[in-house]
């Protein structure tokens, strides 16, 4: 990611996903595989901008009924040929995560893999879509960098303000219960962007269940 064109990030993207490699490779993110004892075999899920589809096609595979999207549509492309290959159906859409007609309290497992693109007020608005959307008991998984990984050049937006700390995450996600929350560092083999070490942080949250919806 550089530090600019952030304000045509459908053009940069689609750009960036012209080739036919797999710029996040095709496995899932680590964190969320990790997160697999946690997940429910059943019921609905949503990977926020899920580029080549790595993270939607692995959740199908485990028996979620899966919603995805991106804004980049040479993204959807390639997630949609992956889900091909891989026998499993997701529901893809092309879309601005300010654009999307989110719905509450509808998901059972919201995934947000590398979603850094967002800058402060965006993530403000993004996060709070998220927590509406998540059903009640429904699990949220979010993998992002911290500032530290200002230090290395595996990947993430080289901007302090993209970035995220644990006091940010817990004040973001302050309505639900959070299961885990950690920083630490980690090589990181996804595909040809996300190579290398990388300081990271991971958020595993529930909905309560009695919170009530937000109007
Ligand atoms: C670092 S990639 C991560 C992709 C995927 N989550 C993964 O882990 O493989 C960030 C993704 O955010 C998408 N994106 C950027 N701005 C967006 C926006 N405003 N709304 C939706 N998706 C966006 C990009 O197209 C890109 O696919």
């Amino acid at each position: 990611m550089t530090n600019t064109s952030f304000s045509d990030a459908a053009a940069m993207w689609n750009q960036r996903y012209a080739g036919d490699s797999l710029l996040f490779g095709e496995a899932p993110n680590d964190y969320l595989r990790a997160q697999r004892p946690r997940l429910p075999r059943a019921g609905r899920a949503l990977c926020v901008a899920d580029g080549e589809g790595r993270n939607s096609v692995w959740l199908a595979q485990r028996g979620l009924s899966v919603d995805a999207f991106d804004i980049a549509d040479a993204g959807v492309a390639k997630a949609r040929k992956l889900a091909q290959r891989h026998g499993v159906s997701v529901n893809f859409a092309v879309a601005d995560c300010d654009a999307l007609a989110w719905p509450e309290n509808a998901y059972d497992v919201i995934a947000a893999i590398f979603v850094q693109f967002a800058d402060p007020p965006m993530r403000e608005r993004l996060f709070a879509n998220m927590v509406r959307a998540l059903a009640p008991g429904g699990l949220l998984v979010l993998q992002g960098y911290t500032p530290k990984q200002l230090q290395y050049r595996s990947g993430g937006p080289q901007r302090v303000d993209h970035l995220y700390t644990e006091a940010m995450l817990r004040e973001h996600f302050a309505a639900l219960d959070i299961l885990e929350l950690v920083s630490y560092e980690a090589e990181l083999r996804e595909g040809t962007q996300h190579t290398g070490m990388a300081a990271l942080v991971g958020l595993t949250a529930r909905k309560r269940r009695d919170q009530p919806a937000r109007r």
